[in-house]
């Protein structure tokens, strides 16, 4: 008997990682991919837990897609096959709840075991079998997929930032895989017609820190690996084993206390990897910097900016920013206000402040009322608009070599078909185009600067 999946994943890149991992385990125990979240046998429902405001939207779509699913009167195997499976990292910190308020919640798969899933799922579906296997797992992908793709080298985090829910949603370990495993992954994908790779990791650059060559067990697959290798090492290998490929590589995210100069110089010396550093700033204040636990302070963040700048002339710098954290007042605000005017990012994911249930900042004094944290936002916001638009402005002129990856949201206002692709440093590009284009490399010129995006025009002859 088949029964039909859907997969809905809110949350970061690693969980897009991981429900394509779900939807291969899925495929190979012979379910095939449903039309609809309604029709599906089996919904998984892949969540986040960074924020309060990610978990009411997991929490909302529960709700309105069981009433759906409750109403759909198509075609379906039987009532008692269809079930969600609620899965990442809400599922570790709040699942038994959410099974307990919602009836069609049939098993919750926490973000710290994802190797579980298969066995979670064939004893929640007993008519499943472990022993059908299908050859074709590539029906679940979507369009960008097939040319794009996250590759997760390390999970887990151990840095406890003092806000940061991910180490008791994810593991407050870190597990690195085996090199060779990477090699052999990235060499399948490359096979398989992707063009750009991004290597994953909460911090991607405590990539392999955690392995004891001294020890006598160390992890399968690492056993021949030479001490102290890291995640610089492993750009090295994968520079000599692939740099012919015209494959992009590309990493998130990268700690800013971690960046080594071997590894800008890994980086600076070679067109595969991508020029986009994602450095997540927090805070511009020492002391709310010291209070989150960041490890570094705004003197040092500005000294690794200025070295990135002059090593690597065509970075593209992005960063993250918490606004109200616990006991930051006008003058620390000001100061992270400061660092965006001086550093001139090219784009920042700008958050309020969400208190996480077990992490230490939870518990501390938080005096500064929420209308004025939003105010706060609202201006760093639009001032670091200003600057994204000015600096993309700044690159109209410039070529770009664009990887084409899908059609772009609508057609241009003379009617042309418009794709849009990817840069190498993730900046986005519309041209003009068609389906026969995705999957290529097209070289454009930028002729137009949006907040989001750029438009291009190809370069003829190319
Ligand atoms: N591992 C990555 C991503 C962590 S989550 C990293 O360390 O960069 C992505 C971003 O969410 C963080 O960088 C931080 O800016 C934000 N974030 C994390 N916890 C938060 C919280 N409790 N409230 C508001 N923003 C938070
Ligand atoms: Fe969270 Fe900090 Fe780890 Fe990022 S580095 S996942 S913010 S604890
Ligand atoms: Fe990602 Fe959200 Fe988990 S950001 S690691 S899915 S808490």
């Amino acid at each position: 008997m088949t029964l039909t999946f859907f997969i809905r994943t809110f949350g970061c890149q690693m969980n897009v990682a991981d429900s394509l991992a779900y939807a291969r385990v899925l495929e190979n125990l012979g379910c095939t991919p449903a039309e609809s979240e309604e029709s599906a046998d089996i919904l998984v429902v892949n969540t986040c837990s960074v924020r309060a405001k990610a978990e009411e939207r997991a929490i909302s779509y529960i709700g309105a897609v069981s009433r759906r699913r409750a109403e759909f009167s198509g075609d379906t195997v039987s009532a008692d096959d269809r079930g969600i499976a609620f899965v990442g990292c809400m599922a570790t910190v709040r699942g038994e709840e959410i099974k307990q308020r919602f009836s069609e919640v049939r098993v919750i798969v926490s973000a710290r075991e994802i190797d579980s899933f298969e066995d979670r799922i064939l004893a929640a579906w007993p008519t499943l079998s472990a022993s059908v296997r299908s050859t074709d797992t590539t029906a679940i992908l979507r369009s960008v997929e097939q040319f794009e793709r996250f590759l997760p080298v390390v999970r887990g985090c151990i840095n406890h930032c003092t806000y940061c829910i991910v180490p008791a949603a994810r593991g407050d370990w870190i597990e690195s895989l085996p090199p060779s495993g990477i090699i052999e992954e990235v060499d399948n994908l490359i096979r398989s017609g992707v063009k750009a790779i991004t290597f994953l990791g909460q911090n991607v650059l405590s990539y392999g820190s955690e392995i004891d060559h001294s020890s006598a067990d160390v992890p399968p697959g690492w056993e021949s690996v030479r001490p102290d290798y890291g995640f610089a090492d492993l750009f090295a290998d994968i520079r000599d084993r692939f740099a012919e490929s015209g494959v992009w590589f590309k990493f998130l995210t990268s700690h800013p206390r971690d960046v080594k100069d071997r590894f800008i110089d890994i980086i600076a010396n070679d067109p595969s990897f991508s020029r986009h550093f994602h450095l997540p700033l927090q805070a511009g204040d020492d002391d709310v910097l010291k209070r989150m636990g960041r490890g570094y302070t705004s003197a040092e963040y500005l000294s690794l900016i200025a070295n990135l700048r002059s090593q690597i002339p065509d970075l593209r710098l992005t960063t993250d920013i918490i606004v109200g954290f616990p006991g930051e007042d006008e003058d620390a605000f000001e100061r992270t206000m400061e660092m965006l005017r001086q550093i001139r990012f090219d784009a920042a994911f700008t958050f309020l402040y969400s208190p996480r249930a077990g992490t230490p900042a939870e518990k501390w004094a938080d005096p500064v009322p929420r209308n004025v944290k939003s105010e706060r936002l609202q201006q760093l916001i639009a001032l670091q608009n200003n600057i994204a638009l000015e600096n993309a402005s700044a690159k109209v002129g410039q070529t770009r070599r664009v990887l084409i990856e899908g059609p772009a949201m609508k057609p241009d206002d003379r009617g042309r078909s418009m794709v849009a692709g990817i840069t190498r440093e993730e900046e986005v590009v519309v041209l003009e185009g068609d389906a026969s284009d995705y999957g290529t490399f097209v070289d454009a010129e930028l002729i137009g600067a949006g907040l989001r995006s750029f438009t291009g025009e190809r370069i003829q002859g190319k």
